[in-house]
């Protein structure tokens, strides 16, 4: 009997000395979450990168809030539309508080994992940014649209879209699209569409190339002035909105995933689309 607790005392202690080292190092990569997020990569690796990453009870949220309806500046000043409550709600899910950092749209993604810990801005999934980051599950499909001159008969078709000066916001689809799809075309990047959309209302631009739920607000809000061309005549492909995440932090995605699907089962999603989307 005695060698027994002998021997169980000795088991504890053991794991004790071990579970001291296991935490030791977990509060290193406390200091330094990125270096910890890949000085561990043997051992649970993403695991303990997420749970750095969230440690704080804060997920930062990087937007750019110029897109509405998913992002844009409320009447007091802060970020407000169909995104931002949507990451809100994630947040609550998870049991973090949601902090959103408005930037520029172009510096998103080299961002994510290190100012801002991910990104939502009506961002498509697309090959070059996954080479950066990782996506979480798509939650909004969407298309490119033209913008034009209420009184244009000129642009109707990709192919009339040619040689002519397209507006676009820097570093978007929008912006690959004008310049790799359409022969010969002058792209004019600017920080925002709504500074695209002015410069076509005063004729510096004969097009604005914008994913199509933002394009229609824009023309809403000009109908005088601008209409907006479907995607029938244009050669563009179906995009999907999804949160950046950072590179490697499957912990990370897999938790925005669930919460995503639990709020798009309860219900919540339609919700949200209706209050801040509905049919325009
Ligand atoms: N969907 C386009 C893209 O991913 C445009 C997104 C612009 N978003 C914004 N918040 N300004 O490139």
């Amino acid at each position: 009997m005695k060698k027994l607790w002998k021997i169980a005392a000795l088991v504890l202690s053991l794991v004790l000395v071990v579970g001291c080292f296991a935490a030791c190092g977990s509060s290193d990569d406390v200091d330094e979450p990125d270096a910890g997020a890949e000085a561990t990569s043997e051992a649970g690796t993403t695991e303990a990168a997420e749970s750095d990453r969230l440690a704080d009870g804060v997920l930062t949220v990087g937007t750019n809030a110029t897109f509405p309806p998913f992002e844009y500046l409320g009447d007091d000043g802060t970020p407000d539309g169909f995104d931002i409550a949507l990451i809100k709600l994630i947040g609550e899910k998870i049991g973090v508080e949601v902090e959103v950092v408005d930037m520029e749209f172009d510096s998103l993604c080299a961002s994510v994992g290190n100012r801002i810990d991910v990104a939502i801005a009506g961002m498509t999934v697309d090959p070059e940014r996954e080479k950066t980051v990782d996506f979480s599950d798509n939650y909004y499909k969407a298309i490119q649209n033209v913008l034009v001159a209420a009184d244009n008969t000129e642009i109707t078709d990709m192919s009339s879209l040619a040689g002519k000066t397209i507006g676009v916001q820097l570093g978007t689809t929008g912006d690959k699209v004008a310049t790799e799809a359409v022969e010969n075309a002058e792209v004019k990047q600017y920080t925002s569409y709504s500074l695209a959309v002015e410069d076509l209302k005063n004729g510096n631009v004969d097009a604005v190339i914008i994913d199509q739920t933002p394009g229609e607000i824009f023309a809403g809000q000009n109908t005088e002035e601008l209409k907006l061309l479907g995607a029938e005549n244009f050669d563009f492909e179906d995009e999907y909105y999804a949160i950046a995440c950072p590179e490697g932090d499957t912990a990370l995605v897999a938790r925005i995933n669930a919460a995503l699907s639990e709020i798009q089962s309860s219900g919540e999603f339609d919700m949200l689309v209706d209050e801040y989307i509905g049919n325009n």
